[in-house]
């Protein structure tokens, strides 16, 4: 039997690490339920996991709007029966300091990747009961332990997100859900491109940023989706069974040092 076989997975966010992750739960054998706010991204899934022969069904959706996560979380119980594992990964990255922030932007921000998380545990958590326990996976960032600066409502949310994925852990463990977090350092994904790009937007500037961006990591380098996902697999299957309430990093060694040679 394979990995994930008779279970499904519900992931927020339908490209970069999202895309990678439900590529990986599908190749073990799990049925995917997708939703983001991205048409186009959401039609390109859909079709890429058609010619894959994967069972998956994906939805735009905004997951700040709590009736549009209920929606999903009901259509994704109607086609596959149940939901076994969520994964959070939508999130928006908006720069500014708590003065040039606005509060629109700020609230924004909190609801998007923080929100979403509490919805599709509100939603989702009842159905994972149905089915005996379950697995639930938030995407923080390294930006919830050390922060860069002109960040400001971003860093908050990654933080807030490591808090909540302990109280959703506590909280559920005898219920047999488990709930971590991974934080990622710079991965290769369309929200790093946008930070590359900056304010020229020519390719030349994203490779040059890329490898900056990568030599700030002991490892050399940026991450790729696919290894975000491989440990997001692990998190969700069977062999992470002891794992509960914890944030497990994935940054190249760059939270390891204190940055000074
Ligand atoms: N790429 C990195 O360097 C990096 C580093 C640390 C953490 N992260 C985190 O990884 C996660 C995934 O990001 P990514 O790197 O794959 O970038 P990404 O831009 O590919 O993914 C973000 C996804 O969120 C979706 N989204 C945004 N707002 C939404 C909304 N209101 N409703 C529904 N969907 C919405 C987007 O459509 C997109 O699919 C995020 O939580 C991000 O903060 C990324």
């Amino acid at each position: 039997m394979s990995e994930f076989e008779n279970k499904v997975a519900l992931i927020t966010g339908t490209t970069g690490i999202a895309l990678a992750t439900a590529r990986r739960l599908a190749q073990g054998g799990a049925a995917i339920v997708a939703c983001g706010i991205d048409r186009a991204a959401n039609a390109a899934m859909q079709e890429s996991f058609v010619k894959a022969r994967a069972n998956a069904l994906v939805q735009t959706v905004d997951v700040s709007v709590a009736d549009e996560v209920r929606d999903v979380v009901a259509a994704g119980v109607k086609r596959f029966g149940g939901i076994d594992i969520i994964v959070n990964s939508a999130a928006i990255h908006p720069y500014g300091t708590a003065t040039t922030t606005d509060w629109e932007t700020w609230n924004k921000a909190m609801t998007v990747n923080v929100g979403s998380i509490y919805l599709t545990a509100h939603f989702g958590i009842p159905e994972m009961i149905k089915r005996g326990g379950g697995a639930i996976v938030n995407v923080a960032s390294v930006q919830g332990f050390a922060c860069q600066q002109n960040v400001a409502a971003y860093a908050t949310t990654k933080g807030a997100i490591h808090t909540l994925t302990r109280s959703l852990a506590l909280d559920y463990a005898a219920a047999g859900i488990r709930v971590n977090s991974v934080s990622p350092g710079s991965i290769r994904t369309p929200i790093l491109e946008k930070a590359a790009r900056g304010d020229n937007g020519s390719d030349a500037d994203v490779e040059e940023a890329y490898r900056r961006f990568g030599a700030a990591h002991p490892l050399g380098r940026i991450g790729e989706p696919e290894e975000v996902a491989e440990l997001i697999a692990f998190l969700c299957s069977s062999k992470a069974g002891f794992c509960t309430g914890a944030d497990y990093r994935i940054d190249g060694g760059l939270t390891a040092g204190i940055g000074v040679k």
